[in-house]
């Protein structure tokens, strides 16, 4: 698939940025000082759970940039004031689900630093993931969360109902490259108007910094016991072409800070009508 008649931003994407007017710049000392907060706040829940639960949960969270940086973009702004929809699709333990919850918990109790985009109002955090000792360390560590279940399901395979937003971060290049069109296509159906799918993938046309990166993830993967892993990774244009095709407007986010890695956001929206589609 090629990438010819794709628009791939460097900057943040429209709406986030309105979104994100006012908070404090990637890195600096207030977005750090938020992250450390929620650090310790969304690790909570895997501490009964186990040293490895916990202290995964802490080095994921803490150690990439990717998690306040959505916060910071104010990627899910704008879903439904009622309460957002969250299908998270690879969740491993369910991490993202713990940092989404942490900030609107922090929000609604009248914590959340001023400047900083609202957090969504959590309706529901659906979780899919293949791994059992994933899925058990994730289900219990929000064994008494009723917003989030954490589920054992291929998502080559499972059905992902009606939604408001879709992450799958760092896991489409698991996926057979025949049926990677096949997720693309289901994400997009079961996303209302309005909705959002925010995935992260390794750019393949990264040079060494994405050579680095699926070298670090192959090694991750060989030690959690899972085998050697076989990736099937397209440069981020190519990406964003599939998801234009499909009818979204997408736009791309490097990942700041943190490792050397040719990790990509891509923030894909559905539009609101066809009219706005066209715009
Ligand atoms: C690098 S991890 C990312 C985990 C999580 N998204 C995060 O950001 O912390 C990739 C995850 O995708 C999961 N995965 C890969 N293929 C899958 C599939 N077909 N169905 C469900 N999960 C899958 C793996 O088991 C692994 O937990």
């Amino acid at each position: 698939m090629g990438g010819g008649s794709t628009t791939v931003f460097d900057a943040a994407p429209a709406r986030a940025r309105h979104a994100s007017r006012g908070a404090p710049a990637a890195g600096s000392a207030p977005v750090r000082a938020l992250q450390r907060q929620l650090v310790d706040l969304a690790s909570q829940r895997y501490r009964s759970n186990g040293r490895f639960a916990y202290h995964f949960a802490r080095g994921k969270l803490g150690g990439d940039p990717m998690f306040i940086e959505l916060l910071r973009l104010g990627a899910f702004s704008g879903q439904r004031g009622v309460g957002t929809r969250f299908l998270d699709l690879g969740c491993g333990q369910a991490v993202f689900a713990s940092w989404m919850v942490a900030a609107r918990d922090l929000a609604d109790e009248g914590r959340w630093p001023e400047g900083w985009p609202e957090p969504p109002r959590v309706a529901t955090v659906r979780a899919l993931e293949l791994m059992p000792a994933d899925v058990a360390r994730g289900q219990a560590g929000f064994a008494d969360e009723p917003r989030v279940q954490v589920e054992h399901a291929d998502i080559c395979q499972a059905d992902f109902g009606l939604v408001d937003v879709v992450t799958i971060l760092d896991v489409v290049h698991y996926i057979p490259p025949d049926a990677q069109d096949g997720v693309l296509q289901r994400i997009r159906t079961a996303l209302a108007p309005g909705g959002v799918l925010v995935m992260r993938v390794g750019d393949a046309s990264g040079g060494w910094p994405y050579r680095l990166s699926r070298w670090a993830d192959q090694t991750i993967t060989l030690g959690r016991g899972h085998g050697w892993a076989r990736l099937h990774c397209r440069p981020v244009a190519d990406w964003s072409a599939a998801l234009h095709a499909l009818g979204f407007q997408v736009h791309a986010v490097p990942t700041p800070g943190g490792l050397p890695f040719a990790n990509v956001l891509l923030i894909a929206h559905v539009p609101h009508s066809p009219a706005e589609g066209a715009a």
